[in-house]
């Protein structure tokens, strides 16, 4: 280490085009776990994370949402701040890209890459993933992104590039040297093999749209948003300041020990970034340790599949520990692992309820019964006299055990096997305690039965403490009331190294003993599962007071595809492959024409139709219907049978991959013999022929339109 006794933790810098979700609270409760333990081992920490606000994902989510992109921005970063409040997250930093000290830094390391020879300008002509911000080797529009499978976008542009080829053979010596740069080691093979397959130079630099920071002395260019986001880990800390303190704290943390982020963006951290910093001249970090996916009805979590949970939802109904604990210990570190409130609720109330919280409450409580509160003396003589002595040998060395294990393995990142063994610890307290039975030496009453029962409770009490100081960097506030609880003060100040058994003092006055998890019960799930439900709803503005699961953003003109001309209305159905109706809809299962109706509807009828984007996989024309096609539509699930009278409109060939609207709930119909299972949206001209609707932006096949 170049600063020894330093530790520099960040966490990517999350996007502010969606709000927070479970996914992101997983990779900063990770961070705030270790992060919290270093502290606690002596070593000075820095802990970043905060929010990426430019590039024209984030302009055009504003647009959509009919506001600037700062105040866009400005809306959803503090939701991001505040979620990691609400979740005691222990940052010392959170960096806007959107800060004066970070596009100055931004600038600086522009400037130094082009006073040292490895950007230059040219012109970019090619795809762009605009979802991943990512330029794409692929050919021809729309061509599908390699890392998400959207559709790409071309762009022809004057750009700023910097000579990534240049880099390829400086990045393999790097990685060669420094086995434990890229972990785990699959993603470390990953990124070798890319490497090795050949870097193209990489537009650093785009002019079609102005949301980004300006290039130095050629403000028509904004600088690339991975250029710009990746180096808030030291623009945060100073980078490209003249301010005395600003340096010094970059001499004293950079480079950082761990950047921390999931494996979607593991080229950006370790081909790019270090390939900027290498050209830079500057120390590139420790470590790059990518983690897995959050999967929530067996994909990743995402905003754009609708599949996501919020934290909030738990941390209003459990609490921000059993979030915590929940991620940390259900999915193992580096794989991907699955969320659901059924499986929430299990750990909550068999490992947090029943295990530590009923270990510490009996524990606690009969130390306040039987001894007033006070630490009762160990005696070894009443152990041995009771036969226990073997129990409590046995005990101490398990602790001492399970203080090594959970070291060990916290440190090679296995926090749910760390976890897994302190668990087993509880169990065999809990397997003492019920051995034992202290509550019938109470009875008894004899000098010889009491020195025993102050035996077992201070030995029980002994592991609970050992327990609650080793789990407090995963579950920090319910172990602070455990410790407040075991009369120990403030469980943050604890010198984690120094931790073995016996240290807990005779004669230490308990505080008042409070249950810390109160056991959950079934109606807990649904309660979060509508809870949920109603965060995702479209809600009314801010200015209405609404809150929920859009970003608060000013209410926009523009709907979501399918709604039609009459906001409000509900996809209506018509004759397939009738024109004129004035209905916003074709219908491909309907036989009634319908006109839209002027009547206002209640958000729950419009919530009655399920809507989603589906693709289109096969198409061909219906025998003897010339307007109708049959199409076989993919829209996540499942492939639907769909008969649609667009075939005036729409050559068969050409809808093979297009992205359309699905409304997936209606009941089958036949149309010439052939079911049709479900309905595509589009607008019906009064003088003209039907078009689809679709989307802007790319959406993946399934999500829902609300
Ligand atoms: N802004 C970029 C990162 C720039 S860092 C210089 C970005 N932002 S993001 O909002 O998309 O956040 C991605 C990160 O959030 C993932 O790398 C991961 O850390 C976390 N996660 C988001 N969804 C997740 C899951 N479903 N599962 C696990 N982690 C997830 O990419």
């Amino acid at each position: 280490m170049d600063n020894p006794g330093k530790f520099y933790i960040t966490t990517p810098i999350y996007y502010v085009n969606a709000r927070p979700h479970i996914g992101h609270t997983y990779t900063t409760v990770v961070c705030d776990a270790i992060a919290r333990r270093q502290r606690m081992m002596g070593v000075d920490t820095f802990f970043l994370t905060g929010t990426d606000e430019h590039g024209q994902k984030i302009e055009r989510s504003a647009a959509a949402a009919g506001c600037s992109p700062k105040e866009f921005a400005d809306k959803v970063s503090g939701e991001f701040r505040t979620l990691w409040d609400r979740m005691k997250i222990t940052y010392d930093d959170f960096i806007r890209t959107t800060e004066p000290r970070h596009m100055r830094g931004v600038q600086a390391l522009f400037t130094r890459l082009q006073e040292r020879g490895y950007i230059y300008k040219g012109s970019y002509s090619g795809q762009y993933c605009v979802s991943d911000e990512l330029y794409v080797d692929a050919v021809g529009p729309g061509a599908p992104c390699p890392e998400c499978g959207r559709p790409t976008e071309t762009v022809h542009e004057e750009n700023y590039f910097f000579k990534l080829s240049a880099m390829q053979e400086p990045l393999l010596k790097y990685y060669a040297e420094h086995a434990d740069f890229i972990r785990p080691e699959t993603r470390r093979n990953e990124v070798i093999a890319f490497v090795r397959g050949g870097l193209r130079d990489l537009s650093v630099s785009r002019t079609s749209f102005t949301w980004g920071i300006p290039v130095p002395g050629d403000p028509r260019h904004v600088i690339y948003v991975w250029l710009d986001a990746l180096a808030n880990y030291m623009t945060a800390l100073g980078y490209g300041s003249d301010d005395p303190r600003d340096q010094e704290k970059l001499a004293r943390y950079w480079p950082a020990d761990v950047h921390m982020i999931g494996k979607e963006i593991v080229r950006f951290h370790c081909v790019y970034w270090p390939a900027f910093l290498i050209a830079a001249g500057l120390p590139l970090p420790r470590s790059i340790i990518a983690h897995g996916w959050l999967l929530f009805e067996e994909s990743k979590m995402s905003k754009s599949r609708g599949n996501i949970v919020r934290s909030e939802t738990i941390l209003d109904t459990l609490g921000q520990d059993a979030l915590r604990y929940f991620l940390l210990r259900e999915i193992v570190f580096g794989q991907d692992g699955s969320f659901s409130f059924d499986a929430l609720v299990q750990r909550f109330n068999g490992d947090l309820a029943n295990g530590l919280g009923n270990l510490s409450s009996r524990t606690l409580s009969m130390i306040t019964r039987y001894f007033d509160g006070e630490v009762p003396y160990p005696s070894k003589a009443a152990s041995l006299n009771a036969g226990f002595i073997d129990h409590e040998t046995a005990l101490k060395s398990q602790a001492e055990k399970a203080i090594q294990q959970f070291n060990e393995k916290f440190d090679k990142f296995d926090f749910s096997g760390a976890l897994k063994d302190l668990w087993f610890f509880i169990a065999a307290v809990d397997g003492y305690i019920a051995e034992t039975h202290p509550w019938s030496l109470a009875e008894e009453k004899s000098p010889d039965s009491r020195a025993q029962l102050g035996t077992i409770l201070y030995t029980a009490a002994e592991a609970l403490r050992i327990i609650t100081v080793l789990a407090y960097p995963m579950i920090p506030d319910a172990t602070a009331k455990i410790w407040r609880q075991l009369g120990l003060g403030e469980i943050e100040r604890f010198d984690l190294p120094s931790l073995t058994w016996g240290q807990l003092q005779i004669g230490t006055e308990l505080g008042k003993v409070e249950p810390v998890f109160p056991r959950a019960d079934k109606s807990m799930i649904e309660r979060m599962q509508q809870m949920e439900q109603q965060r995702s709803e479209p809600t009314p503005s801010p200015e209405e007071g609404g809150k929920g699961g859009a970003p608060d953003v000013k209410k926009t003109e523009s709907q979501p595809a399918g709604t039609g001309a009459e906001a409000g209305q509900p996809a209506t159905e018509a004759v397939a492959g009738s024109q004129g109706s004035g209905a916003p809809v074709i219908a491909s299962t309907g036989t009634s024409g319908t006109s839209p109706s002027t009547d206002k509807i209640a958000i729950d009828d419009f919530l009655k139709v399920e809507m989603r984007v589906g693709e289109i996989k096969v198409a061909e024309k219906v025998k003897g219907a010339d307007k109708l096609l049959r199409m076989e539509v993919d829209i996540g699930s499942e492939v639907r049978q769909v008969v649609a009278g667009i075939a005036k409109a729409y050559d068969p060939e050409k809808l093979i991959g297009r992205k359309v609207v699905i409304v997936a709930n209606l009941q089958p119909r036949k149309l010439r013999g052939l079911e049709s299972n479900g309905m595509i949206v589009a607008a019906s001209l009064d003088d003209g022929l039907p078009v689809l609707a679709g989307f802007l932006e790319d959406v993946p096949v399934g999500a829902k339109l609300k």
